[in-house]
């Protein structure tokens, strides 16, 4: 076994405080990985979060962190409007990459990384790792074995609601508790397809495999929203519908909304001609796959390799998850199921969406990806 990781933490907000570094501090872990250093430009917020988790070392400038030489990996976990550009430096420097979701915004952007990663021999892992859960591989193997007879149709959405102004970490008045919450409504980056939808359109491309052109509708619904009494002008699209062809007039309808939503949330919803699958249930009786008692007992997020113990009483267990699995990857060559080729069909939709919207045209899916057990 190799030396502990040495992870950096980018972006000490919301996800880093309450979720990536209360995880990545446990003992159980440390012989794996340690937080080696921690960066934010936002003033004093980098260095509240060293002393909080004692990280030795805290950057206010991304550049010196990765010219620093104290970390061989970084979990971006600043806005995803950020995540290309720093992504592309830390490769560039020879450091290997976890993204929180999502990975890149465009198809393009995502293109360029992995090609950059596989030149500078560095591994990329892309949250979320929706298929690293039991539950969406015993679907996808229903659903390849007959389960739902033929698929005739499949759903997946989400909606904004007010799920990060509402965030603990961002009413108070320190730097790690003063977060505000107003990139999620600017470009780019911003918007509930990127950060909510992802999730479901993982789970769904995940059961039903790669995609082949969509159509959507995309607009701003509501132009301004309120956050600590104040007033932010939405810049990004805020309410988008997609039409998704699957081939063999086998179709998708995806969306992320303003308000709204049915399927359970990071599910998908499968219809075949002998009923539907959604969330581990056939036709509402429960998929039977092994780690199904052990949710019952301790949630969802405890059948993931890596959630046990105090990781089961800290917040976004998945997403330290996913880093993890990055961890894994650099120290024991293990391949991710949570891979940059999957994240980079899952923005192919999102990108193509936004531009079917504004030219009215559907769009043709060129990325794909392959199924790791
Ligand atoms: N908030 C959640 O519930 C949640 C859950 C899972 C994943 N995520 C993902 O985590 C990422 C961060 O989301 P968040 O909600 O924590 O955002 P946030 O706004 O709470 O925190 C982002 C942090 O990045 C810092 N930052 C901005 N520009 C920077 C730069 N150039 N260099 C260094 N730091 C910079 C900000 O100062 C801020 O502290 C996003 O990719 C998001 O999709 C968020």
């Amino acid at each position: 076994m190799s030396k502990p990781v040495r992870m950096g933490v980018v972006g000490t907000g919301s996800v880093a405080v309450r979720g990536i570094l209360p995880n990545l501090i446990c003992d159980d872990i440390q012989d794996s990985v340690n937080v080696a250093a921690v960066c934010d430009l936002a003033p004093g917020r980098a260095k509240a979060a060293a002393e909080r988790f004692g990280a030795p070392h805290y950057f206010e400038d991304y550049d010196a962190l990765l010219k620093s030489g104290t970390v061989d990996a970084v979990s971006l976990a600043t806005p995803i409007g950020l995540h290309y550009e720093q992504g592309k430096a830390a490769i560039e420097n020879g450091l290997h990459v976890h993204f929180n979701k999502t990975m890149t915004t465009t198809a393009a952007e995502a293109d360029e990384l992995i090609a950059l990663a596989a030149e500078k021999d560095v591994r990329l892992v892309a949250s979320p790792g929706q298929m690293l859960r039991p539950v969406n591989r015993a679907m996808r193997d229903a659903v390849k074995g007959g389960s739902v007879g033929k698929v005739i149709w499949a759903t997946t959405g989400a909606a904004f609601g007010r799920y990060h102004e509402n965030e603990k970490v961002r009413t108070g008045s320190d730097p790690l508790s003063n977060i505000n919450p107003s990139w999620y409504y600017k470009k780019p980056g911003g918007g509930p397809l990127f950060d909510m939808t992802v999730y479901g359109l993982h789970t769904l491309t995940g059961i039903l495999g790669p995609a082949r052109s969509v159509t959507a509708m995309s607009g701003i619904r509501l132009p301004e929203r309120e956050f600590m009494g104040k007033m932010y002008p939405v810049e990004m699209d805020d309410n988008t519908v997609i039409l998704i062809d699957f081939g063999d007039a086998l179709f998708g309808f995806v969306y992320g909304v303003v308000a709204g939503s049915f399927p359970v949330f990071a599910s998908a919803i499968i219809y075949g001609t002998d009923g539907k699958i959604e969330n581990g249930n056939l036709n509402g009786k429960p998929i039977d796959f092994p780690e199904r008692a052990t949710e019952a007992e301790f949630g969802w997020q405890s059948s993931l390799p890596h959630v046990h113990g105090e990781h089961l009483k800290l917040d976004e267990p998945h997403v330290y998850e996913d880093v993890m699995q990055l961890v894994d990857w650099i120290r024991e060559d293990k391949p991710s199921v949570a891979t940059a080729e999957h994240a980079r069909h899952v923005v192919e939709i999102f990108d193509a969406a936004y531009r079917s919207a504004k030219s009215g045209q559907a769009q043709e899916l060129r990325t794909t990806f392959e199924e790791i057990d």
